[in-house]
């Protein structure tokens, strides 16, 4: 079978054949990308408000990561990382750069859910203690460790028991987060804006407080920025609060799309880690840092933070000035916005979609805007239009 001959109903067919049914489907197959466009199965064209859950923050098919990934791999695709490597080293050398203040050692992995357990190990080998402090609300990833972290009840249920114990607290609560907190608590780990569950972001006070709760207790503090990470106008969203966590993770946006995990933390708690336990054979290969370098340099060489922070401020002011009776609230920074409606979203979600505009769902009422940071102003106007007269059909 040749890639691309394949209509809708046969693909269809397959993946419903032989995939477990966990995905609620959206209907469409894609099958190209061209910047800030997808393209179905069909030949029709979509706005990709979403850039695949936030990871193709350059858009798709950039020609400078095509080429620069294509001439890694005729050069050297996989490596472990029990061998040194130039592309590696050149990686760690830009992650430094933007690397918060004290957080000098730095893991790589190849997903969200996997740095995190990374995040979660380090945290219990370095503080001798089990348990963890999240949010309500809060989504860390599936793998068991961070399923644990995670708060829906949906993801969780069918897998109980879950380890570490993990005590979820009201976000933004500063409270519940003092009470939670005890002498069995490895870390804290919170979202600085909760992502999937509907855009919600922590003020810069009640991450002040989580920083200074976990000092006062001896636990730790890990920010997950995995969704949060480059798409708010700088690298990392808790920057702007002043609050330096212990460890800080991020995966999504990091290699445009490139599974990638990394794992920022202390030399204090490297220091903590025995040699030899932990690690990836996949983690760190010279292609996945290739991409991970293309994007950190085009990110900075293209202008791309302030670029989207000012499209992103754009988008939030025209998004709340639409007055549809349906919209309860707009919330977000940069890229990274929510709109919750005073209905559930999912018909919303597929109108806009037949209307040629890809959006996400968090959580039941609010849908999800995280474009590709290339986005420009014809493409925030096209949005705003769509979005307009979506709401107010
Ligand atoms: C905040 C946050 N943490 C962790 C994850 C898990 O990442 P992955 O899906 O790459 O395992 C996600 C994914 O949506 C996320 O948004």
């Amino acid at each position: 079978m040749t890639v691309g001959t394949l209509g809708l109903s046969q693909i269809q067919q397959l993946e419903n054949e032989h995939q477990p049914p966990l995905y609620a489907k959206r209907e469409i197959a894609l099958v190209r990308g061209e910047g800030a466009y997808l393209f179905d199965s069909d030949g029709r064209r979509y706005l990709d408000a979403m850039s695949n859950y936030g990871v193709a923050i350059l858009g798709h098919a950039d020609p400078e990561f095509a080429t620069a990934l294509s001439e890694q791999l005729r050069t050297l695709a996989t490596g472990h990382q029990s061998f040194y490597s130039d592309v590696r080293a050149d990686l760690l050398s830009e992650i430094a750069e933007i690397a918060p203040a004290g957080l000098t050692r730095h893991f790589l992995s190849n997903s969200g859910a996997e740095a995190i357990e990374a995040a979660i190990k380090f945290a219990r080998v370095a503080t001798g203690r089990p348990n963890l402090v999240a949010a309500k609300r809060g989504y860390h990833g599936r793998t068991l460790g961070a399923l644990a972290a995670t708060a829906d009840q949906k993801y969780r249920a069918p897998f109980e028991p879950l380890v570490p114990a993990t005590t979820h607290v009201s976000f933004s609560d500063v409270d519940s987060l003092a009470t939670a907190v005890n002498d069995q608590t490895a870390a804290i780990l919170l979202e600085p804006i909760q992502g999937e569950g509907g855009i919600w972001p922590a003020s810069p006070d009640y991450l002040q407080s989580a920083r200074d709760i976990a000092a006062a207790k001896g636990a730790l503090l890990i920010a997950d920025e995995i969704q949060t990470g480059f798409r708010t106008g700088a690298p990392w969203v808790i920057d702007t609060s002043g609050v330096v966590p212990d460890i800080l993770v991020t995966a999504k946006a990091l290699a445009n799309g490139f599974p990638i995990g990394l794992t920022m933390f202390t030399e204090a708690i490297s220091t903590a880690i025995p040699a030899g336990a932990h690690g990836t054979t996949f983690g760190a290969s010279p292609l996945a840092c290739r991409a991970a370098i293309v994007t950190l340099r085009a990110l900075r060489e293209r202008d791309l933070y302030a670029r989207s922070a000012a499209l992103g401020a754009e988008l939030m002011d025209r998004l709340s000035g639409i007055g549809s009776p349906k919209v309860r609230q707009v919330r977000g920074r940069g890229m990274m916005i929510g709109v919750e409606l005073k209905e559930r979203v999912t018909p919303t979600l597929r109108a806009l979609q037949e209307r040629g505009v890809l959006v996400l769902p968090a959580g039941p009422t609010t849908f999800r805007l995280l474009p590709p940071l290339i986005w420009e102003q014809q493409q925030v106007d096209e949005l705003i239009a769509v979005v307009e007269s979506t709401l107010s059909a």
